[in-house]
């Protein structure tokens, strides 16, 4: 059981050495669901070790593939025909199963996939997910908890979306793929994972232009082969390498990422007074005194990340100056800004808006994660705060950082994982 551990962390170290990062966790689970489209053995490597993949694993066994896990290799085993009713516990554990929405309309003609409870970010419908379906030729509708869509036959469309939705861009691309006809994808998200998606798509035989851009159009085809694909660097975990660098006035380099992935978030850093190196696959801050307040907004890639806003404010809880940071994408992503506050730092939440007034005085103290990204970012606070800070409830950070305590233990962190059956 991890739910009852915890990390002991104790401030005041200076983050000093290199890490490197796995695949990105918002990549691997949606290539999992796109292996899906193809009978056939799709690989995929540099997964990362988080307890998402075994659970995307399990949606995807009971849904009639094979998957094998070996370290970082997830081997999936497509059947020819597939179970379509994808509303198992399994599913109803993470909401990245929602991803198998496209993929399993698209193969069988219909799909029913389970929709998760409550999530401690923000409300998050599936309405362009189902409206972009439609303009396919499905019809849609929640039903007990579930989302159940059917489509005899999919037709290429044109579909614009209102907001640039990762997840729905996602189904729309993996149902559109095997669909007759043209697809336009107008207002389609931009972020890294999609592009490394559609180059899996690509690689299994899909005729998908734009990736990356504003507009990406497929060309639907009767079938599709399955491939081997290297997952892409998670920029995400490799930005909170970057932050934690900056607040523990620290010298880190991260490697196995793209910086053209994280190049706001690093110019951001720099405007803190950090100076970046990149390289090719990697790059280096060095943060040589104390930060300098900065103000952020999150937005669509290639704006800041919602995903890095906790570290941002983790930064500019110990900056010199006022810090405003909006966020524009998940409504209450905020909540977790009360555990800033208990850790000492001046912070006032407005509607989307926090305002921010560094301090060199945050201290220890006890400490809840209420997702993935606010625990990593309680964590690189508490590494600047005075004292040892006990963060509760890791196992959201488990779901997203692979050997986090480790890696942090190699910069030179004095961190423990404490509890329930803790190493
Ligand atoms: C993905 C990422 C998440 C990241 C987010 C934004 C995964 C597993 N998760 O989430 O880590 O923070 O992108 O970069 O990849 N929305 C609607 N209707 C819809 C779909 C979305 O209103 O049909 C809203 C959401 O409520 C949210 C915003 O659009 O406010 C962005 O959501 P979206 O881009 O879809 O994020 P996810 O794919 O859920």
């Amino acid at each position: 059981m991890t739910g009852k551990q915890r990390f002991q962390v104790a401030g005041g170290a200076r983050l000093q050495g290199s890490v490197r990062v796995s695949g990105a966790k918002n990549s691997v689970l949606k290539l999992m669901a796109a292996a899906l489209l193809a009978e056939g053995r799709t690989v995929l490597t540099n997964c990362p070790e988080i307890l998402d993949v075994p659970l995307m694993a399990e949606v995807l066994r009971g849904l009639g593939a094979e998957v094998a896990i070996d370290g970082t290799t997830v081997t999936i085993d497509v059947p020819a025909a597939l179970e379509y009713r994808a509303d198992f516990d399994a599913v109803r554990q993470f909401r990245a199963s929602v991803c198998v929405l496209g993929p399993l309309t698209a193969r069988c003609g219909q799909a029913v996939v389970a929709l998760p409870g409550g999530d401690a970010i923000g409300s998050r419908p599936l309405d362009m997910h189902q409206s972009g379906l439609e303009k396919l030729g499905a019809t849609t509708r929640i039903e007990h908890g579930c989302v159940v869509a059917h489509a005899p036959a999919l037709t290429g469309g044109r579909i614009d979306l209102d907001f640039p939705s990762v997840g729905a861009t996602e189904n729309i691309l993996t149902a559109a793929v095997l669909a007759d006809g043209v697809t336009i994808l107008d207002n389609a998200a931009r972020e890294p994972e999609i592009v490394d998606l559609c180059q899996l798509l690509t690689a299994m035989g899909a005729k998908i232009t734009g990736a990356g851009s504003n507009t990406i159009t497929i060309e639907g085809v009767d079938s599709l082969h399955p491939t081997t694909h290297a997952v892409i660097g998670d920029r995400i975990v490799a930005g909170t390498w970057a932050y934690a660098a900056a607040i523990t006035q620290g010298d880190v380099t991260v490697g196995g990422i793209s910086p053209k992935h994280l190049h706001l978030p690093l110019e951001k850093l720099k405007l803190a007074g950090a100076s970046v190196e990149t390289y090719e696959q990697g790059f280096r801050v060095v943060m040589n005194g104390r930060p300098q307040a900065v103000d952020y907004q999150t937005l669509p890639f290639p704006g800041f990340p919602t995903d890095l806003q906790p570290m941002a404010i983790g930064l500019a809880a110990v900056s010199d100056g006022l810090s405003m940071i909006t966020e524009n994408v998940f409504e209450s992503r905020f909540r977790f800004v009360d555990e800033m506050q208990r850790l000492g730092a001046d912070a006032s939440v407005d509607g989307h808006h926090v305002a921010i007034r560094g301090t060199t005085e945050l201290s220890s103290t006890s400490v809840w994660s209420s997702d993935i990204r606010a625990g990593a970012g309680l964590v690189l606070a508490a590494l600047a705060a005075d004292g040892v800070t006990e963060v509760h409830d890791v196992f959201h950070i488990d779901r997203g950082y692979p050997h986090f305590v480790k890696q942090l233990v190699s910069l030179g962190a004095d961190v423990k994982r404490v509890g329930d059956g803790a190493a």
